[in-house]
């Protein structure tokens, strides 16, 4: 056995234990995400709980297990990581909530429970959306900085990927294409910024955590960029080929209402073989650590054979 996952053959890391990794970095990521957002109890309740609502109701916590990797592989350490991978995923959240409105995607199931506006309304899903955007940077300024990367770094990185540069042009230009017949560069134009950036992002801050070098920020960067496009070619799969119990979302949902995805525009075959280059050129990226992105690697696998 190799000391690092051979990235070619796109193989398990039998050696590394994901499955607990995983486990124990989302239990993590739980405690410190309740510390930091206001108590259910706390008033005006109803933001509070719908914030709440959507936050803990079981997402995979894909970006926060990034963000903490990306500082291990930097030879970091988790806490000090973890307020910015709290604040990722307190915008994922938030783009969830926005993006199952009756004026986006129209979703009323996510996380396996009622959508934020079916049980709030669609006022409150809105500001629950905004409150938990709005969180995340208080969050992120609360970060005392690192010696390479001050807290100022840290806030832009988080505006310039969830702005309407990346993640919100993203899914502007998703909108646009719905019902219409555009191209794979067009759609690997929405898909780099409705779910590639903050992806990106989230491993990013986690180098910058562990005040990574330079060297140290463009693998990250290149990692983040492909295991991003292809979580949203994989998200596309999944959506023609699980069940909506599976999923924890409605199913089939993108072939229904004519969203531009991989599938829809190169198939179900293709698209599988795209998202397997992808991670491949993500394995590649991580070659500067030598080893010692073992839990990066091992993401960038389950990314790639996720059923959920
Ligand atoms: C779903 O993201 C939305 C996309 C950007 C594809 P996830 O699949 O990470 O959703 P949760 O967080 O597990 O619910
Ligand atoms: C969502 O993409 C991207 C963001 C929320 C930024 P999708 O619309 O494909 O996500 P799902 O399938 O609803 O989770
Ligand atoms: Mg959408
Ligand atoms: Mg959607
Ligand atoms: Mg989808």
């Amino acid at each position: 056995m190799p000391a690092r996952c051979r990235a070619e053959a796109v193989t398990p890391c039998k050696s590394f234990d994901l499955a607990a990794y995983l486990e124990k970095s989302a239990s993590a990521v739980n405690r410190a995400l309740d510390a930091f957002l206001p108590k259910a109890t706390v008033k005006p309740v109803t933001i509070h709980r719908a914030m709440r609502y959507s936050l803990f109701a079981g997402g995979k916590r894909m970006r926060p297990a990034l963000c903490l990797a990306a500082a291990e592989a930097c030879g970091g350490r988790r806490a000090e990581a973890m307020p910015l991978a709290c604040a990722v995923e307190c915008i994922h959240t938030y783009s969830l909530i926005h993006d199952d409105l009756p004026a986006m995607d129209n979703d009323d199931l996510r996380r396996g429970k009622p959508t934020n506006h079916k049980v709030f309304g669609e006022g409150i899903a809105v500001l629950a959306g905004d409150a938990l955007l709005t969180q995340a940077f208080e969050i992120a300024a609360q970060c005392r900085g690192w010696p390479c990367y001050s807290h100022r770094d840290i806030v832009l990185e988080l505006a310039r990927a969830s702005g309407s540069l990346q993640l919100v042009g993203g899914q502007v230009a998703d909108l646009e294409a719905e019902g219409k017949s555009i191209s794979k560069s067009q759609l690997r134009y929405i898909h780099e910024r409705k779910t590639s950036a903050l992806l990106c992002c989230s491993v990013r801050l986690g180098g910058m955590s562990a005040n990574c070098t330079p060297r140290q920020l463009v693998a990250l960067t290149d990692f983040g960029y492909h295991v991003g496009l292809a979580f949203q070619v994989i998200d596309d799969i999944l959506d023609v080929t699980q069940t909506s119990q599976q999923l924890g979302k409605t199913a089939g949902k993108d072939t229904a209402v004519q969203k531009a995805t991989y599938p829809a525009i190169v198939g179900l075959d293709r698209s599988r073989r795209i998202a397997a280059e992808l991670t491949q050129l993500a394995f590649e990226a991580l070659a500067p650590f030598r080893g010692r992105a073992q839990a990066l690697e091992a993401i960038a696998q389950y990314v790639l054979r996720r059923d959920r």
